[in-house]
Formats: C-alpha cells, sequence, structure tokens
C-alpha cells in the first residue's frame, strides 16, 4: 500500500523539479504528470480516472474514498469532533474495505466533507500523493481546483442526474443492496446540491478543465474521449 511519507511534501506555489518559475531544477526534467479528474457523483469519473492510470501508467488515488472512511469511521456523521478525529488519524491502508463503496458511506462522506477540518486533515495526503515522482492520477470533487491546481490535465466529467442515478443504481444492487431507483435520484441530487453548495472547496469546474459529458456515452467511449483529452493535455505539456 502506497504511504505518503514515501514521497517528498508538496510546497506550496512549486511542483518538484521546478522552481517556482517553472524552471527545471539541475537539469531534471519535471516528470509530475498529474491528472486531475473531478465531477460529480456517478458520473464516471471513477471508472475514466483508474483506465486513464492504467493507460498512462501511473497511481492512481480515489479521494472519495477518503471522505467515505471518515464518514464511516466517525459513525455519527452529526458529530463534528468525531469526524475531525477520525480525519486527522485516517490510515489510508483502510479504503480498501467493501463497506465503504454503500450508499450510506456515500451519504456520510458528503456530510464530513463539508468539515474545513476534515478538508485539511486529508490535504497533505492527497497533495503529496499528486506530487510523487512521474506523476498520478487522483479523482474527487476540487482535485484541479485545491488538491493539484497545477495539474497539467483536468477532466470535469458530468452526465444528467437521471443517468447518473441509474448507473449507481445498477452498482449499488449488483452489490447486493435492495434500494427504489427514485431513492437513489433523491440520494444524488441531494448530494449534488451538498457538494457543490458548501464553502470549503465546493465541486467545481476548474477554469482550465475540459468538460466530459458522459450522457450519451457508454464506458468504452468515455474512456476513449477521456484518453485523447488527456494525450492532448500530455502533448501540450511535453512541449511546454
Ligand atoms: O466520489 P465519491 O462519491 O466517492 O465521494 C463521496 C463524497 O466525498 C462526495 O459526495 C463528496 C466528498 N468528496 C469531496 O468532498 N472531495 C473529494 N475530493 C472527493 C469526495
Amino acid at each position: 500500500m502506497w504511504q505518503a511519507s514515501d514521497v517528498a511534501p508538496w510546497m506550496p506555489g512549486t511542483s518538484p523539479g521546478k522552481t517556482e518559475n517553472g524552471d527545471d531544477v539541475g537539469g531534471v526534467r519535471y516528470m509530475t504528470f498529474i491528472i486531475a479528474v473531478d465531477g460529480p457523483a456517478a458520473s464516471g469519473k471513477g471508472t475514466i480516472a483508474s483506465r486513464l492510470a492504467v493507460a498512462f501508467a501511473l497511481p492512481y488515488l480515489d479521494t472519495g474514498l477518503l471522505y467515505r472512511a471518515v464518514g464511516v469511521q466517525a459513525g455519527d456523521a452529526s458529530s463534528r469532533e468525531a469526524a475531525i478525529a477520525a480525519a486527522q488519524a485516517l490510515d489510508p491502508s483502510s479504503l480498501e474495505d467493501p463497506a465503504l463503496r454503500t450508499r450510506e458511506a456515500g451519504e456520510a462522506a458528503s456530510k464530513v466533507a463539508a468539515i474545513p477540518e476534515v478538508r485539511a486533515a486529508l490535504l497533505n495526503f492527497q497533495r503529496a500523493f499528486a506530487a510523487q515522482a512521474g506523476g498520478a492520477v487522483l479523482d474527487g470533487r476540487d482535485i484541479g481546483t485545491v488538491i493539484a491546481p497545477q495539474a497539467p490535465a483536468k477532466l470535469f466529467v458530468t452526465a444528467a442526474p437521471e443517468i447518473r442515478a441509474e448507473r449507481r443504481w445498477k452498482q449499488l444492487v449488483a452489490q447486493g443492496e435492495t434500494v427504489a431507483l427514485d431513492d437513489v435520484l433523491a440520494d444524488i441530487r441531494r448530494r449534488d446540491a451538498r457538494d457543490s453548495g458548501r464553502a470549503d472547496a465546493p465541486l467545481l469546474q476548474a477554469a482550465d478543465a475540459v468538460l466530459l459529458d458522459t450522457s450519451k456515452l457508454d464506458i468504452c467511449a468515455s474512456v476513449d474521449a477521456a484518453r485523447r483529452i488527456v494525450e492532448e493535455a500530455r502533448a501540450r505539456w511535453e512541449r511546454s
């Protein structure tokens, strides 16, 4: 399991291998090719990000799992103190737990994610992951805006709420959950409102992110489109 301590800490205003002016350091080519994938719940961003990681041979972090783990460990998501303590003590090796994929975990995650101290406690881990040599793929809500605003490739993946609800419903049913499609749609709308409406690091398309609407695309077509966007970004980055 990857540890935050395995990589050099990220320094605000700089990138590993580059000075603040963007010059290469010590003749070493700046190699941190970060792919930032943001978007609302069930937009397909997780599938796209993990396939991009394979295609570009980069390590991948699903940052939603961090918030899910905090939400689940905090137990009562209405307890601010419990959520902050869970975030400060979070062990990233607990992210494999299938319980983090449930509907309840998603709801709890969205609630604790609105607490600024929770976000602050998870910030360095995510930035360190993004800054590892060679680069990384991260997906979430604030990767292109807060975690890695310097990322050379940014995608904002979205789809109509009804389409996202149907996809999430199929996923949950396949996991063995018994749930009505309408309830999943209501969850999605509530989470969209909470994630976009919070004051700290809201769900937002970065000004330099490419919008990818997957409403009418299947998984293959979505991944192909994302791959083309990243290949173009990579070519620009290599020329720069
Ligand atoms: O991507 P997901 O559905 O697993 O995310 C669960 C919740 O975690 C989401 O509703 C909001 C929060 N989250 C966040 O605030 N910032 C991130 N970078 C990732 C997730």
